[in-house]
């Protein structure tokens, strides 16, 4: 476990830190000098005319918080414990992949060396530019195998045997029904390199029929029927991401999901679908006190992460934030942006007078949209 008090946030000299990046927007302009154009517009875009992955971002801004005179306190805890893992303050890194390598060569498996070391767990995508085995050796923080239900059930459940083989505890299960209108990337003309395919497919491995169906519009599309079915025989408890709501949550629990991922994924899959933050309260109102529930897209700072919690999360997931510190100094710059989240997180909870992660609750704002 890493430390509970960040040191450098704790001394005189905070503002002087030896470390080559001091704050995550020079982590994000590191990146953004790194990366080729194409490959910038890959991880930052969103769909249509990227109103969602805006608002996504921007929805924060309207949680307003209340922080009463003289309640602070000065050592606040920022660990959790989430899905049974003990993390040093409440994240995960997200599963991002289909390009990850792009950003760095070592993708996956620099973002789980640097979760590891920073005390929290990794969920690592289906699509990686690294085989699921060889990222889960690389790091024991590699808990969670993302996995789109699409195609032959048997080929999804023999993926799930091949993931709890290797060592993972929970499947994130992904819908993705079609396409998605990136108009950058088509403007791009983006296509993946040859060397940069996900390997998790293939001879010897799993068969790419299960992904490529999903790409040739393949009908029958799955339903719940077929997901509660498939749950039934997994392996591994399952998440279920891409709750939107009320009527999401409830679904995904009857189909006997273990956990709810509120997100919509960045804004990554359509456009003009509400900020993920202004959902999450009504997803715990409807899953109850002791649902686990992840949240993602939009966090961009430790204050997002405080926003998230107290509007019902247990933890949040780290997309573009963590992708930016890979594409900015690879394993160290992921444990750069994830040291600096929880260091704002940290002083968060000091200056809304909450002791623990527990404390957070909607009674922190003093504004909400
Ligand atoms: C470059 C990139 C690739 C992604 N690939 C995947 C993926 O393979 N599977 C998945 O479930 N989500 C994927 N996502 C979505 C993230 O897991 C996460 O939901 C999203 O980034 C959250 O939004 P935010 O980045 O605005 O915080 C990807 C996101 C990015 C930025």
């Amino acid at each position: 476990m890493t430390t509970q008090i960040p040191q450098d946030v704790r001394r005189d000299d905070r503002y002087a830190t030896g470390e080559k990046f001091a704050s995550l927007r020079g982590i994000k302009a590191a990146a953004r000098a790194k990366l080729s154009e194409t490959n910038w517009n890959y991880l930052q875009c969103g769909t249509g005319d990227e109103i969602t992955a805006r608002e996504n971002v921007a929805a924060f801004d309207r949680y307003l918080f209340d922080a009463p005179l003289f309640t602070g306190v000065a050592n606040p805890d920022t660990r959790t414990n989430v899905l049974g893992y003990e993390l040093s303050f409440p994240a995960f890194t997200a599963p991002f992949g289909g390009g990850e390598t792009l950003f760095h060569p070592e993708g996956m498996l620099a973002v789980g060396r640097a979760a590891h070391a920073a005390g929290i767990r990794q969920m690592v995508p289906v699509a990686a530019g690294h085989s699921l085995e060889d990222v889960r050796e690389a790091s024991p923080a590699a808990v969670v195998f993302q996995m789109t239900f699409c195609g032959e059930e048997s080929a999804v459940i023999d993926m799930m045997h091949r993931a709890k083989d290797a060592g993972y505890e929970y499947i994130c299960v992904t819908f993705s029904p079609i396409r998605q209108w990136r108009e950058r990337m088509m403007e791009d003309r983006f296509s993946l390199p040859a060397g940069e395919k996900p390997s998790n497919f293939g001879p010897g491995k799993s068969d790419i029929s299960m992904l490529t169906e999903l790409l040739d519009f393949t009908e029958p599309r799955w339903g719940w029927d077929k997901a509660a079915n498939v749950i039934a025989q997994a392996p591994l408890p399952c998440i279920v991401k891409g709750i939107g709501g009320r009527a999401d949550a409830r679904a995904a629990l009857k189909a006997g999901a273990q956990g709810l991922y509120v997100s919509n994924y960045g804004g990554r899959t359509i456009d003009r679908t509400p900020a993920a933050i202004t959902t999450l309260a009504e997803v715990r109102a409807e899953a109850g006190p002791d649902v686990p529930i992840i949240f993602d897209s939009g966090i961009r700072r430790g204050s997002d992460i405080a926003t998230a919690i107290a509007l019902g999360a247990n933890a949040v997931a780290l997309g573009r934030i963590a992708a930016l510190g890979l594409a900015a100094d690879g394993e160290a710059g992921v444990k750069r942006v994830l040291d600096l989240l929880r260091d704002e997180f940290w002083t968060t909870l000091g200056h809304l007078g909450c002791s623990a992660v527990s404390d957070l609750s909607p009674e922190v704002f003093r504004t909400m949209p």
